[in-house]
């Protein structure tokens, strides 16, 4: 057997592909067993280039194996981000009886015509497939939206809307959300417009979501849109706002932005198609800012892991909450379990988290300041934790190790915390590089991403006045390739 090194810093529980650009999730979707991740790949090289969607297939969404992929630059442009539907009642008629064709709704993007400034070089096109998902068709008749003349105009969601039996597109048109409906994923009406004056406008709005959630027993529809740059802890950040949607327009409950995710490494995310129940969300694990820059090779970026979306209502307001999902499990190893565990100044975890990838949860009644702290014997340190004054949680990674790549790199981000709980609790999911921070049933979520010089092995808990948790418990992960 051959033993092949491990690219540095590459993920082992995220999907990033082998080698070369990835960014944007696209066309995911659950179809007979298999989720099926596309994503925004440029084979050639490590930096943002002529898009193609890369094609990953799982049966849990934690073990990926990469496939061939799916879609190539054409002579209508790039393949820029989009969705995929099971078209089950045939309307688009690319299927057969008892065979519904798998549909990917993506944008077009023209370099040529982009150059020209006509506005006009961003359309939205199909391809599908009948073989489950491993070859795609591009439709003969595309685009099927043209663009009316509007320089960004990208990155269709659709989903089926069962009470008026039509598809519904979302999709982001520079400042706005611009939703259309169809009967047959072919033709496409304009239904109404929403945004101009709502919401964070400091950057370009991109890869939106629209989908239903129920909050005691009602729906409530929530519309994700992704903005670059203009996130609170600056660059690419995913905004989200919640409200009613009636077949044509949508209509939020308040005016409040609010942010889906406080670090800065969580973008692009839109949720699964054809789950049932559950709502999945993955996001791109980087941030436009520095992207390109990022200090990997020969692979560049990965996904979030896959989080469950929700509602929870504070002070009368609705919230949306993300939650690893429990397929994650498959990756536990033996925990070790505390209850009552008091800190005073510094509790050493574990010097002997080898393989950098943990789990921790924990639960702090009437909490103080505290901090997690990642550290390695390079004096690299990446802290998480809690500050009580400010009622805010955050993720420094100023000591992190490589951050002159990019200078906003290494920063400290902060997020509000949103729950009025007494009780503290937050789940930290690390893997080599990057940290995913859920706290209080996913309120307040942030995911950051680092680069130290040398694993993390290190972890301890610091509070300068004193902590006790209820309940604290730390599981090493394996990788996904080792698990279960
Ligand atoms: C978001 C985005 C999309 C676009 C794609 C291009 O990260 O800019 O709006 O479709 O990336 O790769």
């Amino acid at each position: 057997a051959t033993t092949t090194a491990r690219a540095e810093h590459r993920p082992r529980y995220h999907f990033s592909p082998k080698a070369h650009w990835m960014n944007d999730p696209n066309g995911m979707v659950y179809y007979k067993g298999t989720y099926h991740l596309f994503y925004q790949y440029y084979p050639d090289g490590s930096t943002w280039g002529p898009m193609h969607w890369g094609h990953a297939t799982s049966k849990d969404m934690v073990r990926w194996e990469e496939q061939p992929i799916a879609l190539y630059p054409d002579r209508l442009g790039y393949i820029f981000s989009g969705s995929a539907v099971v078209d089950v009642n045939n309307t688009s008629g690319f299927g057969k009886a008892g065979q519904p064709p798998l549909v990917a709704i993506f944008t077009h993007h023209d370099p040529v015509l982009e150059k020209q400034k006509t506005g006009k070089h961003e359309t939205q096109s199909l391809a599908y497939s009948l073989d489950e998902g491993k070859t795609w068709t591009k439709y003969a008749g595309n685009p099927v939206l043209p663009n009316p003349g509007i320089s960004d105009f990208r990155d269709p969601k659709v989903r089926w809307f069962e009470p008026q039996k039509k598809w519904i597109m979302t999709l982001a048109t520079k400042d706005r959300i611009t939703f259309y409906s169809s009967p047959n994923l072919k033709t496409w009406s304009r239904e109404s417009d929403f945004g101009r004056d709502r919401g964070a406008h400091g950057g370009v709005w991109e890869c939106p979501d629209l989908l239903p959630l129920t909050h005691n027993g009602k729906p409530v529809w929530v519309l994700i849109v992704n903005i670059n740059p203009g996130a609170p802890n600056g660059g690419s950040g995913t905004q989200y706002f919640v409200g009613d949607f009636d077949g044509k327009t949508f209509k939020p409950y308040t005016d409040k932005t609010k942010w889906m995710d406080y670090g800065t490494d969580n973008y692009a995310g839109v949720t699964f198609a054809n789950t049932g129940d559950r709502t999945i969300l993955m996001g791109w694990m980087s941030n436009w800012q520095y992207a390109g820059v990022v200090p990997t090779a020969p692979w560049r970026s990965a996904t979030t892991v896959p989080r469950t979306l929700g509602l929870r209502e504070v002070n009368k307001e609705l919230f949306l909450t993300s939650e690893p999902v429990e397929e994650l499990d498959v990756l536990n190893g033996e925990p070790i379990s505390m209850k009552n565990r008091k800190v005073e100044n510094r509790y050493e975890l574990t010097t002997q988290n080898e393989t950098g990838l943990f789990r921790l949860d924990l639960k702090a009644p009437n909490p103080t300041d505290f901090a997690i702290v990642l550290a390695n014997d390079r004096g690299n340190e990446v802290e998480i934790g809690y500050e009580k004054t400010a009622n805010a949680y955050y993720i420094d990674r100023t000591q992190s190790g490589k951050t002159g790549f990019e200078k906003g790199f290494g920063k400290r981000h902060i997020a509000p915390r949103l729950s009025t709980d007494s009780t503290l609790s937050l789940t930290l999911l690390v893997d080599v590089a990057s940290v995913e921070l859920f706290a209080d049933g996913g309120l307040t979520v942030m995911t950051d991403i680092f680069f130290p010089d040398k694993d993390l092995t290190r972890l301890f808990i610091k509070s300068a006045r004193g902590i006790t948790f209820t309940d604290l418990t730390y599981t090493p992960l394996k990788p996904a390739d080792e698990a279960g």
